[in-house]
């Protein structure tokens, strides 16, 4: 028997339209809306679109309110056990783990794409030495296009997937280089005997003048972190990635959206500004000050690295991320005060009225600074991190749309400006 639909009544008019259910595999069901304008003259009004579903997806499901978070069914918590960060990338790809060919295949053709035009290595020695890394990979991925524009009929399933390939595999290499012209170090080239991770430490870390041995602590928190990162259904930066996607642009250009959405201190550039914010605590006999400043209304501080829109629970990426920050500390036997300071945060915010009726709790962001800061990543590359993991989520997220092309993403919006009036000439103003 199927559903009954939902009925919207004006109740000036009197007239009524029926909206149809439309329920997934799981998660809360939806109404259709597309009828409302013509049937009754109304848009509907929805800023942040805090209750609205853009689109049909199979890739990610998050439950908010129990905390549960699945690439294609699995849990998170699974695959940051058990699996690796190119597995979970073929995952969200093509929707099933592979088999240990196609995982051969995969991590292959991964691999073989990792190097650059070299050409663009002029590009990025272009940028003045301090500009913002995230500034850098914006620019850096949107020129991809103007690099690799042989292959890219976006009519041609083949051309999509190479792109999509071509970006996972080259953005280390792209950050990489972002840092070492910071550092004013020689171009670092791929090393192809070495796993994805690795290669982007050696990237980053290898200088001529020594021998680099990557360490495997290093490559093994990478490797998690960027798990935890890769996807989160319909964020604010592949929402981007989507209505860019939804013009036809092409994929390079729907990343570097994707990359300048996320940088925001909201969204993924919440890393770096938690880093910034324990600095500024300075110490645990300061937390109380600054729980009073996040829950001042007419204070604009926010507790960088708590709250979000879907979870009104523990996120379970932050539940991982603190277990491995004591592992990894304790690995490379280090201690960090940041890292007891974020604890003593999270003890006293988590007590506190504010934070339990709005359900804050910390959020993806942070303690994975805490992690990236021991490995020797500057503050200024965390969201760039975050980037090169997202990667995948955006792209696959973009293939998923490209197969099945919907229409322009194009919002409306509530006029609430000047009516018709009439031009007045300089003069007479
Ligand atoms: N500190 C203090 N108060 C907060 C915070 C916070 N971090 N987050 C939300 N609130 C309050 C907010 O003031 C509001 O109060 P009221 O109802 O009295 O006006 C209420 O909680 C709801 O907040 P909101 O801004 O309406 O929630 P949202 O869903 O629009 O925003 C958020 C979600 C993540 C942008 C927000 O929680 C925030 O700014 N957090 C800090 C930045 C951060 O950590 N971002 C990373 C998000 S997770 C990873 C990612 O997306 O990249």
């Amino acid at each position: 028997m199927s559903e009954k639909p939902m009925i919207l009544t004006d109740q000036n008019s009197g007239e009524s339209v029926e909206l149809p259910i439309n329920r997934g595999t799981e998660g809360e069901p939806t109404f259709e809306i597309k009828a409302v304008p013509s049937k009754l003259g109304y848009f509907t009004y929805d800023p942040g679109y805090a209750a609205t579903a853009s689109c049909t997806s199979k890739i990610t499901f998050i439950d908010g309110g129990m905390g549960i978070l699945r690439y294609r069914g699995y849990p998170i918590e699974q695959l940051a056990e058990q699996s690796d960060f190119l597995e979970v990338a073929f995952l969200l790809m093509n929707g099933e783990l592979p088999n240990r060919a196609e995982y051969d295949e995969f991590t292959a053709e991964i691999t073989y794409h990792s190097m650059v035009h070299e050409k663009l290595n002029t590009f990025i020695s272009g940028f003045h030495y301090d500009a913002h890394p995230m500034a850098m990979m914006a620019g850096v991925v949107g020129s991809l296009a103007a690099f690799y524009h042989a292959k890219l009929d976006m009519s041609d399933p083949g051309h999509r997937k190479l792109a999509a390939m071509r970006m996972i595999s080259k953005m280390p290499t792209i950050a990489a280089a972002c840092y070492r012209h910071h550092m004013g170090w020689p171009t670092a080239y791929p090393p192809n005997g070495l796993n994805y991770c690795e290669r982007f430490l050696h990237m980053m870390f290898s200088v001529p003048a020594e021998t680099y041995e990557v360490s495997s602590v290093a490559a093994r928190a990478f490797d998690l972190l960027f798990i935890l990162h890769a996807d989160h259904e319909q964020n604010a930066s592949t929402s981007t990635v989507r209505l860019v996607g939804s013009t036809g642009a092409n994929p390079y250009a729907c990343v570097a959206a994707g990359i300048s959405a996320l940088w925001g201190p909201a969204h993924g550039g919440a890393n770096e500004q938690v880093l910034k914010m324990l600095e500024q605590i300075g110490d645990v006999s300061n937390v109380p000050k600054f729980v009073a400043k996040a829950k001042d209304r007419d204070d604009p501080f926010r507790m960088m690295g708590f709250g979000h829109r879907v979870y009104k629970n523990f996120d379970p990426r932050a539940t991982i991320i603190r277990e491995a920050a004591h592992e990894v500390l304790s690995e490379l036997g280090q201690s960090d005060p940041l890292m007891d300071l974020a604890l003593e945060l999270e003890r006293i915010a988590l007590e506190d009225e504010y934070f339990i009726e709005k359900k804050l709790y910390p959020n993806v962001d942070f303690y994975s600074g805490i992690i990236y800061r021991a490995l020797g990543i500057p503050v200024s590359m965390f969201t760039v991190m975050f980037a090169i993991a997202r990667t995948v989520g955006w792209v696959s997220q973009w293939l998923e749309q490209s197969d099945n092309p919907t229409r322009i993403g194009r919002p409306r919006q509530v006029y609430a400006g000047e009516t018709e009036r009439n031009y007045v000439d300089i003069d007479q103003r």
